[in-house]
């Protein structure tokens, strides 16, 4: 189903993919990957994924993960395919609900997600992104 509120309303895919580069970059990968408990060869999910940066970049710097973007938004999951292309790199992106999501338990290493769990009903975001 076509759901385009957050990217036409709130934060248009690229003005939000160059906000967030300016905030997490090379300079800081370290401490953010170290934060997320991000190691190489993980399969790793990110619940709220916008328009993808935070995958492109867990892909660049730790080519062995398995990286799987989530968004209930679908032009943020448009968007983050095309620059996928564009970057040449393997990251999968879905449309889904953080609070319903399309996976199999145990589906995942690790999980990760930033500020999106505010825009949720908390108990909903936290018992769905507990068990992957
Ligand atoms: C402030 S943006 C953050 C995006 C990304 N995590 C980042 O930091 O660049 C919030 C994101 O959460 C998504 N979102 C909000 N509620 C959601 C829900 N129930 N399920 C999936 N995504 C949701 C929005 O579409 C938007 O992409």
């Amino acid at each position: 189903m076509k759901n385009t509120y957050w990217s036409t309303y709130v934060q248009e895919s690229e003005e939000l993919y160059r906000s967030r580069a300016l905030r997490f970059h090379d300079g800081n990968k370290d401490l953010w990957l170290k934060a997320f408990q991000i190691e190489n060869g993980m399969k790793v999910l990110e619940v709220g994924c916008g328009g993808g940066i935070f995958c492109h970049r867990i892909k660049t710097y730790l080519p062995d993960t398995d990286v799987t973007g989530l968004d209930f938004d679908t032009g943020h999951i448009e968007y983050a395919k095309t620059k996928s292309l564009e970057l040449n790199l393997n990251c999968k992106f879905v449309n889904g609900d953080a609070t319903s999501l399309p996976f199999e338990d145990n589906t995942f290493d690790t999980c990760f997600s930033h500020t999106v769990i505010n825009f949720c009903e908390p108990n909903d975001f936290l018992k769905n992104n507990t068990g992957y």
